[in-house]
């Protein structure tokens, strides 16, 4: 039997502004998202029989309709009319709760790894309606690499190019509930981010986005309040001289941006006794790439 194997990779959020809540419960956003090489494994196989048999290596990964996998897979199913046969194994690696996207990534590379494998033909287009469905921030992983995000998360604009700079990731072993985050964010309120890091102009270009996005993200306020030990990490992280320090998404994972492998090689060792690092690379692959299984 054909087996094939899926990364799903992880995002960090470089910046992100919380502009109103809207009248359906969502907030508009801006910003921008940037996939990195921390990833999920995901192994699929046709079967004879019509149903999802889905495993994990972490037994408390649910296996019912809250596992967004599994929810991929019935939204394909209830728009072809027929289950297929399915074997999904799910070698998870991106901690859960912290702001990475790894369940929306797994989602994501499911809609894309079905549609390649069944053959349904189906486009991007196509996949982005179910993805968001799944998740405001599943729809940016069919794109991949670095996109500014609008809407709810899911209008993107792709950038040229992968800035060339290495991330940080200190994992505080906190899991945020993104829904909590979002009601408890005082809007109005958000400071500002003027003074951002221009120091990034010399690695990303930006395509004429608005630069000072990248300074500041407004979920940080709610989850450093509850966890102050979040906001030392941020500190830290620029004492030791990251380009940007930043959580990413409603957190908890808060994350340094470095000119050099050596730079955040060094500042990882000065957290390793505590948390859990993990040094990653800006990567891009999504939809366009999925003839390459
Ligand atoms: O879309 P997703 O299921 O990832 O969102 C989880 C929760 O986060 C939503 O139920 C909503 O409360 C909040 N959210 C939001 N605005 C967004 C994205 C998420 O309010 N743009």
């Amino acid at each position: 039997m054909t087996q094939w194997m899926l990364r799903a990779y992880a995002k960090v959020n470089l910046g992100l502004r919380v502009l109103h809540r809207r009248d359906d419960g969502y907030h508009e956003l801006d910003t921008y998202f940037l996939q990195i090489s921390l990833a999920d494994q995901l192994f699929f196989e046709k079967t004879g029989s019509a149903k999802l048999v889905f495993t994990c290596n972490w037994p408390e990964i649910p296996a019912d309709q809250s596992n967004l996998c599994v929810r991929a897979y019935h939204l394909i199913a209830a728009k072809m009319g027929r289950e297929l046969g399915l074997q999904l194994h799910l070698q998870k690696n991106v901690p859960a709760g912290g702001g990475l996207g790894g369940g929306s990534s797994d989602a994501a590379m499911t809609l894309m790894a079905i549609n390649h494998i069944y053959r349904l033909g189906w486009s991007k287009k196509d996949l982005h309606q179910l993805a968001l469905q799944l998740g405001s921030d599943v729809s940016f992983f069919l794109e991949g690499g670095l996109c500014r995000g609008q809407g709810r998360g899911e209008i993107l604009s792709p950038l040229a190019s992968l800035p060339q700079f290495w991330i940080l990731l200190i994992v505080p072993g906190i899991a945020v509930s993104t829904a909590s985050v979002y009601k408890n964010i005082k809007l109005g309120l958000t400071k500002s981010y003027r003074n951002s890091t221009f120091a990034l102009l010399n690695f990303v270009p930006f395509d004429g986005c608005d630069i000072e996005l990248l300074g500041v993200n407004d979920l940080e306020e709610v989850v450093f309040a509850r966890h102050p030990e979040l906001l030392a990490i941020k500190d830290k992280l620029q004492r030791a001289g990251a380009l940007l320090a930043n959580m990413t998404g409603s957190g908890a994972v808060v994350f340094g941006v470095f000119g050099s492998y050596e730079q955040a090689h060094q500042t990882q060792e000065e957290f390793r006794s505590e948390y859990r690092t993990i040094v990653a690379r800006p990567i891009k692959w999504g939809y366009d790439d999925v003839d390459l299984l």
